[in-house]
């Protein structure tokens, strides 16, 4: 047996949470990837959130979706995850299986335009709100760059306020890796 690594076993968790016809949020579009294996999770009948505050990471989003005829279930939003709340119709709020957030910045893009730690934990509590019982919100954070550490140590001090009774809240890491690298944090609300 192989453990899994930290961005297969991302997915793994969204593949528990996800099926065909399921609400879910990309809560970080970037270049689309996890857009799409969100798209072909939850199929025809489902539907795919995604956000991004930068248009050129929607544009290459839009181009891998249509790539794959996959436009139909997905609406993307030109707006911060912290916004998710009155982006999604109401109908949709109670609903949503499953959502992940990549944070830091986009690869290959500008380095300077990071997720930041106020707008992800405002994001990660609102999308929690809509989550369905059983929903599960996938963090991966990327703590190698200065802002990334920062946001890392806020995010964790406010995911351990967050009542038991509300959610079950765990993380898989490496602990011997050099170079700070990216783990996962997982919420499943109760
Ligand atoms: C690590 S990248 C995401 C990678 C992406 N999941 C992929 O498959 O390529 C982080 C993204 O978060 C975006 N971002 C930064 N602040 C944001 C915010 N407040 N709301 C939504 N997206 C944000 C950045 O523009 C960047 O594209």
């Amino acid at each position: 047996m192989k453990l899994e690594r930290i961005l297969p076993f991302a997915r793994h968790l969204l593949e528990k949470a996800i099926s065909h016809g399921s609400v879910a949020i990309d809560a970080t579009v970037g270049n689309g990837h996890d857009t799409i294996f969100l798209a072909e999770l939850v199929g025809d009948t489902g539907k795919v959130f995604g956000f991004d505050i930068q248009e050129a990471a929607l544009t290459t989003c839009k181009e891998k979706l249509l790539a794959k005829n996959l436009q139909g279930r997905v609406e993307l939003f030109h707006k911060g995850h912290e916004h998710a709340n009155s982006c999604i119709p109401f109908a949709y709020h109670g609903k949503v299986a499953g959502a992940v957030f990549n944070l830091g910045y986009l690869p290959g893009g500008d380095k300077s335009i990071v997720t930041m730690p106020e707008t992800t934990i405002r994001a990660v509590e609102r999308i929690f709100d809509m989550m369905a019982p059983e929903g599960i919100i996938v963090l991966v954070i990327y703590h190698g760059h200065p802002e990334g550490k920062t946001e890392k140590d806020k995010l964790l001090q406010f995911l351990e306020t967050v009542e038991q009774e509300k959610a079950h809240i765990l993380r898989y890491e490496f602990m011997n890796q050099k170079n700070s690298p990216p783990f996962i944090i997982a919420m499943e609300k109760r």
